[in-house]
């Protein structure tokens, strides 16, 4: 008998749709659950956790808390979950993420951590013009900021210091890595690499995200990629995975794995389903 899989989203994309597909055709057992309409309760069972959600889950949220919380919950019930807690837990949060690449001897982009306007201008000074300040939790591009000279570098943290957000406090800045106008998504399912695609920028912006009307051409796999990304995925843990690099001077720069990969883009570029391969990946795993 198939195992039974549930399918935590927040939002139900082109992705999720083809996990949906790809369950049907395989013909196993499935529920779906919108995480907004979620109540759960500390004191329920691992029993009548995995009455409801079965053993086997896949976390798909776009919300990094959201998703990672939930992932903690349901393995607190001794539910398997994909991606797991602490493989969303550092993806989730950049800060995080480079210290798992620095820990595993990845090449990834120099960082300085500041934890106050004054430390953060002097992270700038240090690092020198353009540097790139990103907020430590988010994605599409969203905050991530070059800054360009001193005026402009102090006023911006000048700004983040005096917001109430959470980590608004919290100083990422970044060497600017001098690559061409653009950089590489690859999608990981377990330990294969399915596909790799550039993402060229728009001609009205420097980020590569296709949020932001990046455009897409294929990435020729070779080995180095292959090897630079399995053991970026292993040094978070693994899963499903969208492991980003730019080309450096110095060579590959992993600069960030993104724990809820779209793969809509990337399917054009490869022979596999991805959609039936994270199923397959899902499957493994709740059988370990
Ligand atoms: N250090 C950097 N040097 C040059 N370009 C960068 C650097 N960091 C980010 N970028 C560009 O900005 C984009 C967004 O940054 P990223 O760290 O991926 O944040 P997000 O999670 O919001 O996508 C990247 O895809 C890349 O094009
Ligand atoms: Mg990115």
């Amino acid at each position: 008998m198939n195992n039974r899989i549930s399918i935590i989203y927040d939002r139900v994309r082109w992705e999720e749709k083809e996990i949906f597909k790809a369950l049907e055709h395989k013909n196993i057992q499935f529920s779906k659950f919108d995480a907004k309409t979620l109540v759960l309760h500390s004191d329920d069972s691992v029993q009548s956790i995995q009455d409801v959600y079965g053993n086997s889950i896949l976390q798909r949220c776009i919300s990094h808390y959201r998703g990672m919380l939930i992932a903690h919950y349901l393995e607190s019930k001794n539910c398997s979950v994909v991606n797991n807690s602490s493989t969303s837990r550092t993806c989730g949060n950049k800060f995080l993420s480079t210290l798992a690449f620095e820990k595993a001897g990845i090449a990834t982009p120099l960082t300085l951590f500041s934890f106050s306007d004054k430390s953060a201008v002097n992270s700038v000074a240090s690092l020198g013009y353009p540097s790139v300040l990103k907020p430590i939790v988010g994605s599409w591009g969203r905050g991530v900021v070059k800054l360009n000279d001193m005026d402009s570098a102090k006023a911006l943290i000048e700004m983040r210091y005096n917001d109430d957000g959470l980590l608004s406090k919290i100083f990422y800045i970044q060497q600017h890595v001098n690559r061409p106008p653009r950089d590489i998504r690859t999608v990981v399912v377990g330990n294969e690499v399915l596909g790799a695609e550039y993402r060229y920028s728009s001609n009205d912006d420097w980020r590569t995200n296709l949020s932001l009307g990046a455009k897409i051409e294929n990435c020729p796999m070779t080995k180095e990629l292959e090897d630079v990304v399995i053991k970026a995925s292993e040094s978070v843990g693994g899963g499903i995975l969208g492991v980003d690099l730019m080309e450096s001077d110095d060579g590959l720069l992993v600069h960030e794995i993104n724990n809820n990969v779209e793969f809509k883009g990337i399917s054009k570029f490869t022979n596999d389903n991805i959609a039936h391969k994270i199923v397959d990946y899902i499957d493994t795993v709740s059988k370990r």
